[in-house]
């Protein structure tokens, strides 16, 4: 190498990748088919933190420099990728469901079971009741559980509060528990999850109460990057949905939505329409609404389509969303688990790569995109994880598989040998579990 070349300087190297997975960005908008950037014996190069180089392994020694004290590991043929993205999560609430869960079984829908006074309601009632400490440990173990999975950032939307008090409570939760946890916890104020009991026969007069006091709250704490709502029967109509992420945007906070889950409800449009940063579940969206999630050109921003075939799963009532035909009008998708204790209790996202493919008909390039890159588009943070890019978090997973097509192929296990979050280990596991 020619002495007046500069080096760059590193001090984390994965070398020898069967194939390392950049998940780099591409042109949505042209309607180019993403592809995983998939570079045969790769290798990364990181430095505080940071992604500085990604290439060939045969390459490295020509541009890149180990600093002292810094370290080379060896993937020995194994997938090098970026850390997964979960991009929606319910993560702090307390009690579970598994009864309920059995009623279902026996023939008793979601939605029944809610209006019996079930469901979200039932989990409303045992988070109010858990103590700080109690709601911090559940939060900080849900969040283990994901690290293990090989997720480094995760979306967590409060919601299992419904009141200012409650709402903010869970928010504060997730910010202390984030701000010591290796997993980056990015929060959502979902307050418009549904209507708490004591607001039933009055649901406009708890909707005013989110958009004139907790979101000025939220906002005013820094305690929430984005504002959800629930649009579905039994919960949020699409106009009151409107008024909260209206409400939301104005004091700083980007619109989510659920929408289209159990029924269609047009909240897709319309979330599209105030330029939604991701709507989410989609099972029962319309074509109006899939031509609304298409690509276009220009700076209007089209939210990208969280798919949660978890929650249709395990809720058992069939209707997955048309994940080829939003694919096909050139929609971003991502996947997600929607982890929460009535729809969806699993924190496994590469089960839900495999149900892309054998439910969603989705390929194993697009599967993985929507764990990594596309998922962190719904949460807007494409710019600093998702990929193993020059610039970006060095959020890094070694995994057992060595071609990307057994990720979503071996389901329900964890392929995960080790995972360096901003340069750092954090998980080291074997196939019997951690070491
Ligand atoms: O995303 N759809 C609304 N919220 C959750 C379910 C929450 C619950 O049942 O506790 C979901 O599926
Ligand atoms: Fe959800």
């Amino acid at each position: 190498m020619n002495e007046s070349r500069a080096w760059i300087e590193a001090d984390l190297i994965v070398s020898g990748a069967g194939e390392l997975l950049t998940c780099a960005r591409t042109k949505a908008a042209s309607g180019a088919r993403s592809t995983l950037g998939v570079i045969p014996e790769g290798a990364v190069a990181a430095h505080e933190g940071r992604v500085v180089w990604v290439g060939r392994t045969s390459d490295l020694r020509e541009e890149v420099r180990l600093a002292r004290g810094g370290q080379v590991v060896d993937a020995d043929g194994r997938v090098v990728m970026p850390g997964l993205v979960e991009c929606h999560a319910h993560l702090a609430y307390a009690g579970d469901r598994s009864d309920e869960f059995q009623l279902r079984v026996a023939g008793t829908s979601y939605q029944e079971v809610a209006e019996a006074g079930g469901g979200i309601m039932s989990t409303v009632h045992a988070t109010r009741a858990a103590s700080d400490e109690v709601l911090r440990a559940l939060t900080r173990k849900r969040l283990d559980y994901f690290l293990r999975f090989g997720v480094t950032t995760v979306e967590a939307k409060s919601g299992y509060g419904l009141s200012q008090e409650q709402e903010l409570r869970l928010l504060e939760v997730y910010r202390d528990v984030g701000a010591a946890h290796a997993v980056d916890v990015v929060p959502t104020l979902l307050a418009a999850h549904v209507v708490p009991v004591e607001y039933l026969d009055r649901p406009d007069d708890y909707v005013k109460i989110i958009t004139k006091k907790m979101i000025p709250a939220a906002a005013k704490h820094h305690l929430a990057k984005f504002c959800d709502a629930f649009c579905e029967k039994g919960a949020f109509t699409v106009d009151q949905c409107r008024r909260v992420l209206e409400a939301g945007a104005e004091h700083g906070l980007l619109p989510k939505l659920h929408a289209d889950q159990l029924t269609y409800t047009g909240g897709t449009e319309m979330a599209a329409a105030l330029g939604a940063v991701s709507v989410d579940h989609l099972d029962h969206i319309s074509e109006a609404g899939i031509a609304a999630l298409a690509a276009a050109e220009g700076p209007k921003r089209v939210p990208v389509a969280v798919l949660l075939p978890g929650a249709t799963f395990f809720l058992g009532e069939g209707g997955y969303a048309p994940a080829r035909r939003l694919l096909e009008a050139g929609a971003r998708v991502a996947l997600s688990t929607d982890l929460n204790p009535g729809s969806s209790p699993t924190s496994n996202l590469w089960l839900m790569a495999t149900m892309g493919c054998s439910q969603l008909r989705m390929s194993a390039e697009e599967v993985i995109r929507a764990i990594t890159i596309e998922a962190a588009a719904a949460l807007a943070l494409d710019d600093e994880v998702g990929s193993l890019e020059v610039g970006k978090k060095a959020d890094i997973l070694i995994l057992e598989e060595t071609r990307h097509v057994e990720i979503p192929y071996r389901y329900g296990m964890n392929p995960v040998w080790r995972v360096y979050k901003e340069g750092r280990l954090v998980v080291k596991r074997d196939l019997l579990g951690e070491v």
